[in-house]
């Protein structure tokens, strides 16, 4: 089967996107009887299309070369004209996706969720690594996806390499969800991780993850513990149908902590952690992002570094927790191919198995 692609936003995470599609190709092939192709990659400012689908080497030596719109058949134009960038691949034989990986307002999910909820009508799918657009309107999205008969996968925007919402959704099937606690955010764990172990202070190991390339060049999101926000109020969105903005969330983020409070929370056997938590309270969600002084023995106190963990309560099948997948931007770019796998494979069934 062909999955016809338009991957929209080519920095950090779109370029790795492109690279590891290429060198996996062989192997969705293979493995999966997949040939996922891309067939126009949008900027800002305009961008390439190919109406053959770019080859392997071509998407790998185009992840690269320098900005797109330097790049050999570049186009200036409308991003957000879909009937140019997106339209043309749509043919009915097999999934048309948009792989959303740029940026968005967080209030307003915009230019992205307008675009996504465009694309939907003209019967594409959708996997989105961009978190703004879900959160602005995570309501809107899957009503539009179900309106218009086409998937909506986003696993790229909640933890990435951390297994979460699939997890959620096919092994947790049948059970009701009522809590979800997260360490969600590589780089808040490892700033918090160096100040307890090495006593650096909040700035120093903040420039730490700078000069690892953890931190975004405008950690902001991160360490006020909106990132985290973002993440925790999708999954409870999704999995516990929380109907919650992030108005809703309370958040606090980590950059109050001095070392004098987290050498006390040692002396007392407690380290700090950055957690998301999503509970059901009667018929309420409540969610919360706070740092937890968590005594050593509880599993997320051993969560270091850059490492994320999460911990689901359900009815059925008691707590799980879990911990690890790698970070940084192979293993986004991962989540988005991962979704792309899932997506064929439903598609797939859905045709009765061609
Ligand atoms: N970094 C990570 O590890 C990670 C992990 C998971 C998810 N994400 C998410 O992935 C997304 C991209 O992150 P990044 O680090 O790759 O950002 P980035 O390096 O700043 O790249 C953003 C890309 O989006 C393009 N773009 C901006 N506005 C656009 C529009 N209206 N239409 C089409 N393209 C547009 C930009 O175009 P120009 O090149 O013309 O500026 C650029 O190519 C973000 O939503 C982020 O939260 C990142």
């Amino acid at each position: 089967m062909q999955i016809k692609i338009c991957l929209y936003g080519f920095g950090n995470v779109g370029r790795e996107f492109a690279r590891v599609l290429a060198a996996k190709g062989p192997y969705l092939k293979a493995r999966h009887r997949i040939d996922a192709k891309v067939f126009a990659i949008v900027t800002s400012t305009g961008g390439v299309v190919e109406p053959r689908g770019f080859s392997e080497r071509e998407l790998s030596e185009r992840s690269r070369l320098a900005h797109l719109s330097s790049q050999e058949g570049f186009r200036e134009g409308d991003p957000e004209d879909l009937s140019k960038w997106i339209l043309p691949w749509i043919d009915g034989a097999g999934p048309t996706v948009i792989v959303d990986a740029t940026w968005s307002d967080l209030d307003t999910g915009e230019p992205g969720l307008s675009r996504l909820l465009k694309a939907t009508a003209m019967g594409c799918h959708i996997v989105t690594l961009s978190k703004a657009p879900l959160v602005a309107d995570f309501y809107g999205l899957v009503e539009a996806a179900r309106r218009h008969s086409v998937q909506l996968k986003f696993s790229g925007a909640t933890a990435a390499g951390l297994p979460t919402i699939d997890t959620i959704r096919v092994s947790l099937a049948g059970a009701e969800v009522q809590s979800i606690e997260g360490i969600l955010n590589s780089t808040t764990n490892y700033i918090l991780t160096a100040m307890s172990d090495e006593g650096l202070s909040y700035e120093d190991a903040l420039q730490r993850t700078r000069a690892m390339g953890l931190a975004e060049s405008d950690p902001e999101r991160d360490v006020t513990g909106i990132d985290t926000a973002c993440k925790v109020l999708i999954l409870a969105n999704a999995a516990m149908n929380a109907r919650k903005r992030l108005s809703d969330v309370r958040i606090t983020g980590i950059t109050g902590i001095t070392r004098r409070q987290i050498a006390t929370w040692a002396m007392e056997g407690r380290s700090v952690k950055l957690v998301g938590k999503a509970a059901l309270v009667g018929d309420d969600v409540r969610i919360e992002v706070a740092p937890a002084p968590l005594p050593h023995r509880d599993f997320f106190a051993q969560v270091r570094e850059d490492a994320k963990a999460v911990r689901f309560t359900t009815d059925l099948f008691g707590e799980l927790v879990m911990a690890g997948g790698a970070g940084g931007l192979t293993a986004a770019a991962g989540s988005a191919l991962r979704d792309l796998v899932n997506l064929a494979e439903l598609f797939r069934h859905r045709q009765g198995g061609r």
